[in-house]
């Protein structure tokens, strides 16, 4: 399920302009986690894995949790503390994860990954042991629907009806969770966000976390990482439309905000992979040589311009992909332009490729800083770091949630 473009087809565009503010703020959705669908639904519906009643207690804001966002290429790991609006990140590591981790939009080598998260933790000293991790967008399905008020049992029933309306699957095999993200007509109407995940694919985030011996207290989803990660460092005008988009190796999430608020999320199947591959096919590399050479370390025996000319045209096709995106999540449903575009992701820190997305769509593009407005221990404030920096927009994401925070 999931897939590129698959939410997109039943995203309505929202209309900001009838919002009252009623209702509070939207932190993201999480995908629920082995939420029975049925009579516990009214006690659990919002609710993700749970580790504790500890989680319950207000006073323990400066307990440290683990974000743990798990790429096909890499681990990023944050230690923080604090809640979303005065976090601070006490440690921050990446560690390559094996080639074949993520299969299928779920981690196929548990264990493998788990000894990764493991050893990324030691080798930083990092203590906490609740862990805020993601599932990736691709394996979700999102919906957004307008419906009438009604009372929370009514609208449980709804949202079961609407998810087995346009979940391809049987709802016993799916996590599904929602959210009301806006009041419309003076609170006529409510708009809501559902969410669904297959529980293999939550399941197999979770497990991994236990297996490198830590709890899993809330698996949320990439794209709505991306957003909290934005909203906590950047202001937002009330009517620019803005594009979040992180790149990484094996996909590419797009959440565009208009006013603020998310009202496209989608997927592109295009990463930082393609150029490798491009690299190793066109001139024999391996996949290590091809990594080095994206960093400008080409090996012996190859031209530079050469491997210059392969990352190139590998990286205009992957800005097409992009850019064909979000004229299909945005601009054709609105016909309204995006103001400005934010990248991330490991290849959202390659040289020239803002620019190159800039030329192509036509918007300013920035290199997200997730740490902007982010306290960070002075030992983590390294050239090094900061260069890193855009790797881990989603991670920075995942640190602002709790369990029960919605
Ligand atoms: N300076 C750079 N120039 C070009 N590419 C880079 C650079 N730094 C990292 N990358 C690429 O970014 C990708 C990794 O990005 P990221 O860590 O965001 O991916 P991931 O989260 O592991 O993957 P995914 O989320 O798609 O499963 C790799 O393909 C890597 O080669
Ligand atoms: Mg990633």
């Amino acid at each position: 399920m999931g897939g590129a473009y698959s939410a997109a087809k039943e995203i309505k565009p929202r209309c900001p302009g009838l919002i009252d503010g009623v209702g509070g703020k939207v932190r993201g959705v999480a995908a629920a986690s082995y939420m029975a669908i049925g009579s516990e639904w009214a006690q659990r519906a919002g609710r993700i894995l749970t580790g504790s009643l500890s989680d319950l207690n207000p006073f323990r804001t400066d307990e440290p949790y683990l974000s743990v966002d798990i790429g096909s290429s890499s681990a990023k790991l944050l230690e923080v503390v604090g809640d979303a609006g005065q976090l601070r990140v006490l440690n921050a590591v990446v560690l390559p994860t094996p080639a074949s981790a993520i299969q299928n939009n779920m981690v196929s080598e548990s264990g493998a990954v788990a000894e990764v998260i493991r050893a990324a933790r030691e080798s930083q000293g990092m203590r906490a042991r609740r862990v805020i991790a993601a599932v990736p967008g691709p394996a979700v399905i999102i919906k957004r629907m307008t419906l009438p008020a009604q009372s929370a049992s009514e609208l449980e029933n709804t949202i079961l009806f609407e998810a087995g309306n346009f979940i391809p699957e049987d709802l016993e095999n799916v996590n599904l969770d929602y959210q009301v993200t806006d009041y419309l007509d003076d609170g006529k109407r409510i708009e809501v966000v559902l969410v669904a995940a297959k529980k293999e694919i939550v399941a197999s985030y979770a497990e991994t976390i236990r297996a490198a011996g830590l709890m899993p207290a809330v698996i949320d989803v990439d794209y709505f990482a991306l957003e909290n990660m934005f909203e906590i460092n950047y202001d937002m005008a009330a009517d620019r439309a803005i594009a979040l988009v992180n790149i990484g190796a094996r996909y590419s999430s797009i959440n565009i905000l208009k006013g603020g608020r998310s009202t496209f999320t989608g997927d592109v199947p295009v990463g930082g992979r393609d150029i490798s591959e491009a690299l190793m096919r066109d001139l024999g590399l391996s996949m290590e040589e091809a990594e080095l050479a994206k960093t400008g370390e080409v090996k012996a025996g190859v031209g530079r311009e050469q491997a210059e000319a392969v990352i190139g045209s590998a990286a205009s096709a992957l800005i097409e992909e992009i850019h064909h995106a979000l004229s299909f999540f945005w601009t054709a449903a609105t016909d309204e332009t995006i103001d400005a575009i934010y990248v991330s992701g490991g290849v959202g820190r390659m040289a020239g490729l803002a620019q190159l997305l800039s030329d192509r769509v036509g918007a300013p593009v920035e290199v997200a800083n997730p740490f902007a407005r982010v306290a960070v221990e002075n030992k983590l404030n390294t050239p090094a770091f900061r260069a890193h920096a855009a790797e881990y927009a989603v991670a920075v994401g995942l640190a602002t949630r709790r369990p029960n925070d919605k």
